[in-house]
């Protein structure tokens, strides 16, 4: 262990000094700080957090030491991984907060582990062979496994209410490629997210955040309903409260001019930094006096912003209020 030990580095985040190596890091020291803002954006703080396929642990650190949550639960089948998090743990007197568990998915995670909120950078890319993600464990879940295995298993470790919030990469998949297993387990895409962050433009990533179905949660109607927007109204500023749910929105152009309409999802009160992802509505080229429908949309709760087609910056907002 002492001769390990000699070959970590360390990150001082906040009050936690992180080990890690540059063979353990997935990418948590790098695009895994965006769990930062999301998490604090969408949840708030949480009480127990789980990171799912830790490696060094960074994301669940950095929530710790952002008091995101109050206490965390870490994971990863690489013994080398666990060493690592132990030794965090240990070099920051964290014993009593944190727990380390070595484990293939979630075969040996006590059944007493609850948690309020689970997050991962998992492995990205698809492979058919198992060799090849015994080969490279950061990058290749072979037949999807690890992550079948996970959406399978986690709803007897989730409270009420809790969400789950993955990082995924559309260069390995997309929203759709986990649809069934959402589905048969029970489980629902309350949102997806992209986020551009200002150390890493990289546009590949996004997240996407999973509640189990039916936990009180609005988004279960199928009823698209519509939303007028008033060419008008949106160059004075105007603003819109409407309940979470489907809408179909219709712009209807009652200026002179040529319109479209594009929304996206504010990221935060001053609009900085946006998200944009299937929330986006797009209609252009409405002639005077004509109305467009954009494609049904799921909104969940947060506030959006309507553009002018041709210009930029916002004119109306939007605000879905929760249910
Ligand atoms: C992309 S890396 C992410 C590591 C770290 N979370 C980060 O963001 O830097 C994926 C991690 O998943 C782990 N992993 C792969 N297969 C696993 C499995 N079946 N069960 C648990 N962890 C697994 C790997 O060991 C690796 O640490």
């Amino acid at each position: 262990m002492r001769e390990k030990t000699c070959l970590y580095k360390y990150e001082q985040y906040g009050n936690i000094r992180i080990a890690w190596t540059d063979d353990l890091d997935g990418g948590g020291s790098s695009f895994g700080r965006s769990f930062v803002p999301v998490t604090r954006h969408l949840f708030g703080k949480t009480g127990r957090a789980f990171e799912f396929c830790a490696g060094p642990g960074f994301i669940g650190f950095y929530l710790l030491a952002e008091g995101l949550c109050d206490s965390l639960c870490l994971s990863d089948v690489n013994p080398e991984a666990v060493a690592l998090m132990e030794h965090t743990v240990a070099i920051n007197g964290l014993g009593s907060r944190v727990s380390v568990y070595l484990s293939d998915g979630l075969k040996t995670i006590p059944e007493s582990e609850k948690w309020d909120l689970v997050v991962s950078n998992p492995p990205h890319f698809f492979s058919e062979s198992h060799q090849d993600h015994l080969n490279d464990l950061r990058r290749v879940d072979s037949q999807w496994h690890v992550h079948e295995e996970f959406y399978a298993n986690v709803g007897r470790h989730l409270n009420k209410g809790a969400s789950i919030l993955f990082q995924e990469n559309y260069m390995g998949s997309s929203e759709d490629t986990f649809a069934e297993m959402l589905r048969k387990n029970g489980l629902v895409l309350v949102d997806s997210l992209m986020m551009d962050t200002d150390r890493h433009r990289d546009n590949n990533k996004f997240f996407m955040w999973v509640k189990e179905r039916g936990d009180g949660l609005w988004w279960r109607s199928d009823e698209t309903r519509t939303v007028r927007v008033v060419a008008s109204e949106i160059l004075s500023g105007g603003r819109m409260s409407l309940q979470p749910g489907k809408y179909q929105v219709i712009l209807v152009n009652d200026t002179d001019d040529e319109w479209g309409i594009f929304m996206t999802k504010a990221w935060d009160e001053k609009g900085a930094g946006r998200m944009e992802g299937p929330v986006q509505i797009r209609i252009s080229g409405i002639g005077p006096g004509t109305s467009g429908k954009g494609s049904p949309v799921l909104l969940n709760p947060g506030r959006y912003f309507i553009t002018h087609d041709r210009l930029t910056g916002c004119f109306a907002t939007l605000d879905i209020e929760a249910g």
